[in-house]
């Protein structure tokens, strides 16, 4: 079966505490057991960065849907396209907030300076750090 995968960051509208992240996770993997969407969500200095996969149709469905969330903003697509196998089968929505000290392990530095995203280009942007923070975090969770 033909999936289609979608990656994106975005601004949190407020400082979520813990009882909002259950909310949101609760809300996002009963829709998406529903959809057969998998994925994960990341929280990392202030931004979400989430990747999600699927049946085409449904992935671009909830993707229009989550551009239009008040809960953040300034949508930014990192990457997308299809794949073959889902590398989250296990999971409709895994989860982490990734500490600096993480960050550091992963790329060799703390500042992943997510601002300077919002004004590069599709093909800067498909080469970023924060693009290794995330498909690290896919590795080892899958
Ligand atoms: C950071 C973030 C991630 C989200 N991820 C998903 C998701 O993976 N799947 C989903 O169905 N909704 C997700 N949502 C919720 C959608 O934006 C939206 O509230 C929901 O799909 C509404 O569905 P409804 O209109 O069918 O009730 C997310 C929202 C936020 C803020």
């Amino acid at each position: 079966m033909k999936l289609e995968y979608v990656s994106y960051m975005s601004n949190q509208a407020n400082v979520l505490n813990e009882k909002d992240v259950e909310d949101l996770l609760y809300q996002v993997r009963e829709k998406n057991r529903k959809l057969a969407i998998t994925g994960l969500l990341l929280l990392i200095q202030g931004k979400f960065i989430q990747y999600i996969e699927g049946p085409p149709e449904e992935i671009d469905k909830v993707y229009i849907k989550i551009k239009k969330d008040p809960r953040h903003s300034d949508l930014l697509l990192l990457d997308k396209g299809v794949l073959e196998d889902r590398l989250f089968s296990d999971w409709s929505m895994a989860y982490r907030k990734i500490k600096d000290s993480e960050i550091e392990n992963i790329i060799g530095f703390k500042d992943l300076e997510l601002d300077k995203l919002f004004f590069q280009d599709e093909e800067t942007r498909s080469k970023h750090p924060v693009l290794k923070v995330l498909y690290n975090f896919i590795r080892n969770l899958t």
